[in-house]
């Protein structure tokens, strides 16, 4: 006879001990739910030495059968007990472990995400644009890469003019040599509006430039222009010098005014540089100014009759005046930025805070 079957009376606890205490050490040796259902199946499955014990219970004495019976279940109750205790122990474990790393942290404060914004060459020229909406003008666009006529022929500079000098030409290689460049000037597109529409013209057209010029505090390789065109019946010199006073005290305040001064340019016929009261020193004399008190802004004057003939406009019957002046030049006296190259170098400390 077998401890398990048990001759009954005396030896009933011990029996029931030899069962619970093997299986108490496997169901312990467990460290995770899986392992214990593995364990399970050992300590009660049909392999399992409690099994057996109790296919030994049939050869036993009738009478000693119920007794061995009920000693087996109460075996089977306590391992079970121990199953349940040790599993609850182990889903606590797991739960707390899988909580652990699941963890999402709802105290964490992050900073707000940044927006982006516009940049400072394009802010200012949607208030470029503004402005000249503002007193009637329209806004219209031309290509970056012209042509040679565009951007010099049309507008009264033949081959080998002298006045081509004036803008050192980025060229592009298409078609025969030095026919195809990067513009120098918005001023072509004075020539493309008046092929298009034909007056009167109310116009400001911006975009960008480019030239083969030497980076420094006030140049830059690539940059902007707003170029204005107006050309209608009685148009006189006194509509420009008004209309850019007009933009001047509209865009840079009150304290800032405007003057023009003889220049030279192919395309206009009497010429001007237009100049502005310098920002930084309200025109009292700075090294930003040379101690002048204006700083330039652009060119101006009255249309060429050459390039109105250019283009097949009566010059008789129509006259006209254009300018075009530096949209970053116009950021850079706004913002009093000493250097034009900080527009280019996208310093994010710069960009923010203006
Ligand atoms: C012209 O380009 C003429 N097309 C302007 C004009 C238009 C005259 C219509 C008459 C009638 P100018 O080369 O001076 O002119 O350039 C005009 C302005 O563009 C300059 O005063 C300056 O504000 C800006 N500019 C020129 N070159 C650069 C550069 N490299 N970097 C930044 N701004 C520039």
């Amino acid at each position: 006879m077998t401890a398990a079957g048990g001759g009954g009376g005396g030896g009933g606890e011990a029996d029931v001990e030899a069962l619970v205490a093997p299986a108490a050490a496997r169901v312990a040796a467990a460290t995770t739910t899986a392992q214990l259902d593995e364990a399970r199946t050992e300590v009660l499955g049909k392999r399992s030495a409690l099994s057996a014990a109790r296919q030994q219970v049939g050869a036993l004495d009738a009478a000693a059968r119920p007794a061995a019976g009920q000693r087996l279940n109460e075996a089977r109750r306590r391992i079970e007990e121990l199953l349940e205790a040790r599993r609850a122990e182990l889903d606590a474990a797991e739960r707390a472990a899988r909580l652990e790393a699941e963890r999402l942290d709802l105290t964490e404060l992050l900073a707000p995400a940044r927006r982006g914004r516009l940049h400072l060459v394009q802010r200012t020229r949607d208030e470029l644009e503004d402005v000249f909406v503002g007193m009637g003008f329209v806004v219209a666009e031309g290509p970056e890469a012209e042509t040679d006529w565009y951007n010099f022929e049309a507008l009264h500079m033949p081959p080998a003019h002298p006045a081509r000098g004036m803008w050192d030409t980025l060229y592009l290689e298409l078609g025969e040599p030095e026919t195809v460049l990067l513009r120098t000037h918005t001023s072509p597109v004075q020539i493309r509006l008046l092929q298009a529409q034909g007056p009167p013209v109310y116009a400001v057209m911006p975009g960008t430039c480019f030239r083969r010029d030497t980076p420094d505090a006030r140049h830059i390789p690539t940059f902007h222009q707003i170029e204005g065109l107006v050309v209608d019946r009685g148009i006189s010199f006194a509509d420009l010098a008004g209309t850019i006073e007009a933009f001047t005290t509209a865009y840079f305040g009150p304290d800032i005014h405007s003057r023009l001064r003889p220049s030279y340019f192919p395309f206009t016929e009497p010429s001007a540089e237009f100049e502005i009261t310098c920002t930084i020193c309200k025109g009292s004399g700075c090294r930003t100014c040379s101690h002048t008190g204006w700083i330039e802004l652009g060119g101006c004057g009255m249309v060429d009759p050459a390039v109105l003939a250019a283009v097949g406009v009566d010059a008789e019957t129509w006259t006209g005046f254009a300018f075009g002046f530096g949209i970053d030049r116009c950021a850079q006296m706004r913002h009093e930025l000493p250097d034009m190259r900080a527009l280019l170098e996208n310093d994010v400390r710069l960009l923010r805070q203006i």
